[in-house]
């Protein structure tokens, strides 16, 4: 059941992708090994993982393209194998290859999509406008798709995939091999999205894209998902070396930086790095000690954990 009680506002709540134990196997390769995914509604969910990790076969049985070995998914509350005119209507999909009519138009792909979801005349058009200004697509509208760059057939792919305002928006790495702007108009077009109340599931190898993007990340690995949190929590999870930058107006000596909670400092060119478990208490102890010892602070930088260490931590091997 996709069923939550939300006690605190009083209302029942869904959940918008609900994915039981996954397993898929081609042949003698098992693509997809045991995957559970629970997507609450509202959020931003980012599906992370190296090349043939099991992304893709993942989402086409999300999106109920594939049928699973074992396992069930259900979008809103729909079973997607079950009923799946249902679960489809719920969904806007970007397939990995993002598939458009080439022989039509820019306006012409998204108005025919309009229409296979049923939507009136007045809406479809009215629709339709807005979508192609949001996508930078306005002066391209009457030109064939066959004309149109990588970037701008991937944006045609995104107009179709929300032009019926789904509450679920699944996208198979959708900023893959695009020139800067197209990025930029599919990720602001993600969020607004988003911040319209759809819940977003996107795949990604791009670490930083999911760092930037995502509330919750699952990494995947050889068809397993190895971790799941939020950037911060995963990059903390793997956090193992933190250190303090300092540098000072003039030379100083290594007794200045024995104090507790400083387990060693080493000259770095013209800083000194301070290695620390806790760098707030490392950073409060250089500053008293450079008021003490009129010392003027030239720069001060703490490390950050990278999620990419952890990523790659995590998918060792891939
Ligand atoms: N239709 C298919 N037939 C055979 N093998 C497949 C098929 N689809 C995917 N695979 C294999 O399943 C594994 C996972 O692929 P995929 O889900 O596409 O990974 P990702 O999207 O993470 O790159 C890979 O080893 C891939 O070669
Ligand atoms: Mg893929």
């Amino acid at each position: 059941m996709g069923l939550l009680c939300n006690f605190e506002f009083g209302t029942p709540r869904m959940d918008a992708i609900e994915a039981k134990n996954l397993r898929k196997s081609f042949g003698p390769v098992t693509a997809v090994d045991d995957v559970s995914i629970t997507i609450p509604e509202g959020s931003i969910f980012g599906f992370l993982g190296p090349n043939g990790a099991g992304k893709t076969t993942t989402i086409r049985m999300m999106t109920g393209v594939l049928i699973p070995d074992a396992g069930t998914v259900q979008i809103l509350g729909t079973d997607v194998n079950k009923d799946p005119l249902t679960a489809k209507l719920k969904l806007g999909v970007i397939p990995e290859n993002g598939t458009v009519y080439s022989d039509l138009t820019a306006e012409q792909n998204i108005l025919i999509t309009a229409k296979f979801y049923g939507m009136d005349r007045a809406s479809r058009e009215s629709r339709t406008g807005e979508i192609l200004a949001r996508l930078g697509l306005m002066e391209r509208r009457n030109d064939l798709v066959r004309t149109f760059s990588k970037g701008m057939r991937q944006r045609i792919s995104v107009a179709c995939a929300i032009v019926h305002s789904p509450p679920v928006l699944i996208l198979d790495e959708p900023t893959v091999g695009l020139d800067v702007y197209s990025r930029r108009l599919v990720i602001e077009t993600v969020r607004h999205m988003n911040r319209e109340g759809s819940t977003i599931l996107l795949t990604t190898h791009n670490i930083d894209e999911a760092n930037a993007l995502c509330s919750t990340i699952s990494i995947i690995n050889r068809g397993k998902i190895v971790a799941t949190g939020s950037p911060e929590k995963l990059k903390k999870t793997f956090d193992t070396s933190r250190y303090v930058e300092v540098s000072f107006d003039r030379p100083v000596g290594h007794g200045l930086f024995s104090a507790p909670g400083i387990t060693r400092a080493e000259p770095w060119g013209d800083k000194w790095r301070v290695y620390t478990d806790d760098p707030d208490r490392a950073v409060k102890h250089l500053a008293s000690v450079a008021e003490r010892e009129h010392l003027t602070i030239v720069s001060i930088a703490t490390s950050n954990p990278t999620l990419e260490e952890a990523f790659v931590k995590l998918t060792a091997g891939a």
